[in-house]
C-alpha cells in the first residue's frame, strides 16, 4: 500500500513585510538577515487566521485532487499557531469544505507537523481504515511573535499549505516508508507559552530559541534521518530528484547538500520568499513545485522536516 499525493494546495497572505520594514522596528539589516538566513520577504496576515488559511489551502488541494469533500476519510491539521483551540481548525476545514464522512483532529509537532501529519494518514491506509485524507500545515506564526525581538521576529512568516493523500494498492509488497523521531530533552532549545496559570493570570511567553542549538541539530539530524529513509526505500541519495526539506534557512539547507554530497538544485528553496513558516513550509513548497509542473510522474522524493519538541522526520514518496 502506497500514499500518494494527489492534489496539493496553499494560500499566504497578502501583506509582505521585507527586511527593509523589518529594518524599522528592531535593530537589524537586509545585509545581516539575507547574509544569515537567505530571508528577503515573509508574508505577514492581518485579517486571515490560522483557520482561515487553511481552508483556502484545503478547498484548492481538493480541487486539484479532482475529489469532491465527501470522498475525504480524515482531515489531519498541523499547528502551534492558531488563535483557537476549541474546536480545532481540522474541524473548521470539515465545516467549510462539507467533508460529510472525514474525521478531523489538530497535531503539535512544530516544523515536523506535515510529516507527522503524513505518517498517521499514510498508517491508517496502510491498516485499511481510510482512502483519502486531507492533511495540512497551516501557520499564523505572527501571533506568537514578539516583534521587538530581533533574533526571532525575522525568521517567521505565515501561511497554509495542504496535500490530499490517496491510498494506492500498487500490487506490489510497497510499504509506505516514513520515519519521525523526537528528543523532550532538548524541548527548552525553542518554546513558547501562552494563556493563563489556574489563578487565571494571563501570561504569554513568545516564541523563544537557541539558534544556535536548532542549526547544529538540524544539520546533524536532517542527513541522518533522510540516510535512514534511504535505506529503508533501497534507494541512494542519487537517485533522489528531489529533497523536499522544512525552510527554516538557506544556510542549513546548503550545509545539509554538502555533507550530502549533493547538489544544491536538488534542494528547493521558497526560505527566501516565505521565511520559515513552521508545519507549512513543506507543502507551500510542495504545492508550488507541483503547480510550476516540476514534478513527474515517478520521480523520487524524500520529505524531511525538523523543529521544536525537538522533532525531526521524514519520508520517502514517488510522485
Ligand atoms: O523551524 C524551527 C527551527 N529553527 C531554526 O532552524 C533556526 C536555526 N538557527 C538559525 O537559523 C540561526 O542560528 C539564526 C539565523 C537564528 C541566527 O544566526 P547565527 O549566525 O546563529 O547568529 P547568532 O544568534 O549567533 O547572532 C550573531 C550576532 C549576535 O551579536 P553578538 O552577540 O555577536 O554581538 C546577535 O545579537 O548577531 C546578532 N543578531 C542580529 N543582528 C542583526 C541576532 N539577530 C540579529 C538581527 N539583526 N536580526
Amino acid at each position: 500500500m502506497l500514499a500518494r499525493i494527489a492534489g496539493t494546495g496553499s494560500f499566504l497572505p497578502e501583506r509582505v513585510v521585507d527586511n527593509n520594514e523589518l529594518s524599522q522596528m528592531v535593530e537589524t539589516s537586509d545585509e545581516w538577515i539575507q547574509t544569515r538566513t537567505g530571508i528577503k520577504t515573509r508574508h505577514i496576515a492581518e485579517d486571515d487566521t490560522a483557520v482561515s488559511m487553511a481552508i483556502h489551502a484545503a478547498k484548492r488541494a481538493v480541487e486539484n485532487a479532482g475529489i469532491t469533500p465527501d470522498d475525504i476519510d480524515m482531515i489531519i491539521v498541523s499547528t502551534v499557531s492558531s488563535e483557537q483551540n476549541l474546536p480545532c481548525v481540522a474541524c473548521e476545514v470539515q465545516a467549510a469544505l462539507g467533508a460529510t464522512h472525514a474525521a478531523s483532529f489538530d497535531l503539535n509537532a512544530a516544523c515536523t507537523g506535515f510529516i507527522t501529519a503524513y505518517q498517521m494518514a499514510a498508517g491508517q491506509m496502510a491498516a485499511g481504515l481510510i482512502e483519502t485524507a486531507l492533511i495540512i500545515g497551516t501557520e499564523c506564526l505572527s501571533n506568537l511573535i514578539d516583534w521587538s525581538d530581533r533574533s526571532t521576529c525575522i525568521l517567521f512568516g505565515d501561511g497554509a499549505g495542504a496535500a490530499v493523500l490517496q491510498a494506492e494498492d500498487t500490487g506490489e509488497d510497497n510499504k509506505i516508508i516514513s520515519v519521525l523521531h523526537s528528543d523532550g530533552t532538548k524541548g527548552n532549545a525553542l518554546t513558547c507559552s501562552i494563556g493563563h496559570g489556574k489563578d487565571k493570570t494571563p501570561f504569554s511567553d513568545y516564541v523563544w530559541m537557541d539558534g544556535k542549538e536548532i542549526y547544529k541539530f538540524a544539520v546533524k539530524q536532517v542527513p541522518k534521518v533522510i540516510k535512514e529513509i534511504l535505506e529503508m526505500s533501497g534507494q541512494t541519495a542519487d537517485d533522489i530528484d528531489y529533497f523536499i526539506l522544512h525552510q527554516a534557512n538557506r544556510r542549513i539547507l546548503e550545509a545539509i547538500a554538502k555533507r550530502m554530497h549533493q547538489d544544491e538544485s536538488k534542494f528547493p528553496m521558497n526560505v527566501m520568499e516565505h521565511g520559515n513558516i513552521s508545519s507549512a513550509c513543506i507543502p507551500v513548497l510542495l504545492d508550488s513545485l507541483n503547480r510550476e509542473g516540476k514534478l513527474k510522474k515517478g520521480m523520487k522524493l524524500v520529505v524531511a522536516g525538523f523543529g521544536g519538541g525537538l522533532t525531526w522526520g521524514g519520508f520517502y514518496m514517488e510522485w
